[in-house]
């Protein structure tokens, strides 16, 4: 009910004004008596996944909290767990505005931000500050100027920044907003980046005595065969998770829509059913061997138990997070 009085106020503004205006409460609301607005009590549904203890499968998806900067505010509507960034190694501004959309007759989303972030020491700061007790994953990309050969060198300076405050590390290699990302999912080259990224795993774990899951953050837009090559890859690099899905350049579901036109990733109900499938695909090459993160379109318990019943271990919500507000991760946790 609150929510849905907020929502009213917040859509009436351009959506990245919304984020920013949101954001802004969350960090002010933080540690005073206004976080009843959104503090919710759920109960504990515990989950084991990548040799961690999740608190209950409900977790908010990357892109949202991009600098790890309301981690408190996301635990205290009962997340189980926040994944925050993607961060670059260094500062960035992203594409230019606007680039992210709402389209509310569809509930989705679409967005062409571009990784904007200010760096990963700065996300560093804020993970270490935060007083939250569930599981922080931390998603890392690449800066939009290191040219697509470099890549894996961005990954490995994020990964060796953050290793020691992450409770998962999340690769990104799917975002469609940063040019020639996507092509690191394919063959030889994603092959290569794996083997680097779990050699880099191995000498951090012995460093700091701790070890620390990666999860591969994969694309909807993905052919059969694509997604077998992915799931031996993962298998061949023992890769500990995968996160099934990111956003989506097909337009097919909302075609003819306000804004449907728009450049970017599309989010929320139209790429439920995608997500879905791949999530399925990937679940008969990789059975209970790794597990799978579900997420895309999720907006209900029924949409989050679809996930599940094709394979997910644990769930993240963003767009359905948007239209509904915390009462969406309720609705979910206390039902599972
Ligand atoms: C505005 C926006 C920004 C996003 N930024 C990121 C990001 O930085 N990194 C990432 O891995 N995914 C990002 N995503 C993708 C989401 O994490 C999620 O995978 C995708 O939106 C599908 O879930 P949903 O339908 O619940 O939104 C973003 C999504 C949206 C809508």
């Amino acid at each position: 009910m609150l929510y849905r009085l907020a929502r009213t106020g917040f859509f009436q503004l351009d959506a990245e004004k919304a984020h920013e205006l949101a954001i802004e409460n969350f960090k002010r609301f933080t540690g005073t008596p206004l976080d009843l607005c959104y503090r919710q009590h759920l109960p504990n549904r515990p989950v084991e996944c990548m040799g961690l203890t999740f608190k209950n499968p409900v977790g908010l998806a990357a892109g949202l909290d991009k600098n790890g900067e309301c981690i408190e505010a996301f635990g205290a509507m009962g997340f189980g767990f926040v994944e925050v960034g993607t961060v670059t190694p260094r500062p960035q501004p992203g594409n230019d505005k606007p680039r992210l959309f709402r389209l509310i007759e569809a509930e989705g989303i679409i967005n062409r931000m571009g990784f904007n972030n200010k760096g990963v020491d700065h996300l560093v700061e804020n993970v270490k500050k935060a007083k939250y007790d569930g599981i922080i994953g931390i998603n890392i990309g690449k800066n939009k100027d290191t040219p697509i050969e470099n890549g894996a060198d961005d990954y490995l300076i994020c990964m060796e920044k953050v290793y020691q405050y992450a409770g998962y590390i999340a690769v990104n290699i799917s975002s469609p907003n940063t040019p020639g990302l996507r092509t690191l999912q394919y063959g030889q080259a994603l092959d290569d980046l794996l083997s680097v990224l779990k050699e880099k795993q191995k000498e951090l774990a012995e460093k700091y005595n701790k070890y620390v899951p990666l999860a591969l953050k994969i694309a909807p837009d993905l052919t059969d065969e694509e997604l077998v090559q992915i799931c031996d890859s993962l298998k061949k690099n023992e890769i500990d998770g995968v996160i099934a899905t990111n956003t989506t350049l097909d337009r097919s579901v909302v075609a003819g829509m306000k804004h449907a036109n728009e450049t970017g990733g599309l989010s929320g109900k139209p790429i439920q059913m995608r997500s879905t499938e791949v999530i399925k695909k990937i679940y008969q090459q990789l059975g209970d061997e790794i597990p799978i993160i579900g997420v895309g379109g999720i907006d209900s318990f029924v949409s989050a138990k679809e996930k599940m019943l094709a394979g997910a271990k644990l769930v993240q919500v963003y767009t359905g997070f948007i239209y509904q507000g915390p009462g969406l991760v309720k609705n979910i946790v206390k039902n599972i």
